[in-house]
């Protein structure tokens, strides 16, 4: 049995077949529209989600599957102290994958060891986001045509930012990337990140603060939130909140092919007016998100079409 829990969980092999899958999903529904029938993914989420987790429930009903789950902590027995352990030992009993998201970094981890079905991390704290790192990928492939030979500049919440740490780990291994790391000093990637992953991977990287002085040299560009809910106090929410904010005036000196990409939800970092610029692709994304999704379950359950 196989969970997903970090990105490296999967190889490049593996990702490449989830990836190619998802592409023949998308152009062909139908010829999936019942491999899942009988099947039931629950959603457990003890954390907030528009996308995640509807994204997740809108897969596997595409795949003929259904669904079951809760979406906050409070409408669950957590909020009567239920450990994690037992949370997930009895849904193994109901479901027969489980999606999960927690505030608590290694909670996912922690319920695959004492599930009997495949458990996929759906987000856990300021750490990983794995399903969210597929969808980015798909993005770049349908985007560029490729994964290699790419020069990402990643802007914003670096240190909090989950979907950031886990499509670091995942690029890392493809050949000719660049990465330029634009955040305030007080949200540079952790320290794990830069040593672990991609200095050990000989990576190309810069830490830079502004945006503008890097736009013109990439290829995609990562926007994201800063993450208000790991902070420890608001003011310093308050001050760092609004440091980029990319609008049309940023995106002048940016490459016509530039893909600009966002996990969303966004607050001030993108402003609407780029929506209509050709080269925003954050909504195509959160698409992608789904057929993806459906993808992983398919390949976690063993099934095909
Ligand atoms: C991200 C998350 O939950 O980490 N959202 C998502 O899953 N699409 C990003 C965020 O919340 O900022």
């Amino acid at each position: 049995m196989k969970h997903l829990i970090d990105p490296m969980d999967l190889s490049v092999k593996e990702i490449d077949d989830i990836l190619n899958l998802a592409l023949d999903i998308i152009d062909n529904k139908e010829k999936y529209s019942n491999v899942c029938k009988g099947k039931k993914l629950a959603t457990l989420f003890f954390e907030p989600s528009t996308r995640t987790r509807l994204s997740f429930e809108a897969a596997m009903m595409e795949l003929g599957g259904n669904v079951l789950g809760f979406s906050s902590a409070a409408s669950s027995s957590s909020s009567k102290g239920e450990s994690v352990g037992d949370t997930v030992k009895i849904v193994s009993c109901y479901a027969d994958i489980i999606a999960m998201r927690h505030f608590k970094e290694g909670a996912p981890m922690l319920a695959s060891m004492k599930s009997d079905v495949p458990i996929i991390n759906a987000g856990d704290g300021g750490h990983n986001h794995p399903t969210q790192t597929l969808t980015d990928l798909l993005t770049i492939k349908r985007e560029k045509g490729r994964l290699s030979n790419l020069t990402i500049g990643l802007c914003g919440d670096l240190m909090f930012g989950r979907t950031v740490h886990s499509l670091i780990k995942a690029l890392s291994r493809y050949e000719g990337i660049e990465f330029i790391l634009i955040s305030p000093d007080e949200l540079k990637i952790p320290d794990y990140i830069r040593t672990e992953v991609i200095e050990k991977n000989n990576i190309t990287y810069r830490e830079v603060t502004s945006m503008e002085d890097v736009i013109g040299e990439l290829d995609i560009l990562y926007m994201t939130r800063v993450q208000r809910e790991r902070f420890f106090n608001e003011a310093d929410y308050i001050r760092l909140k609004d440091s980029y904010i990319l609008d049309n005036s940023k995106l002048v000196t940016a490459k016509s092919d530039l893909s600009i990409l966002h996990p969303l939800p966004r607050v001030n970092e993108i402003a609407v007016e780029v929506d209509d610029d050709p080269r925003a692709c954050y909504f195509k994304q959160a698409l992608n998100g789904k057929f993806v999704r459906m993808a992983l379950i398919m390949t976690l359950l063993g099934l095909e079409a």
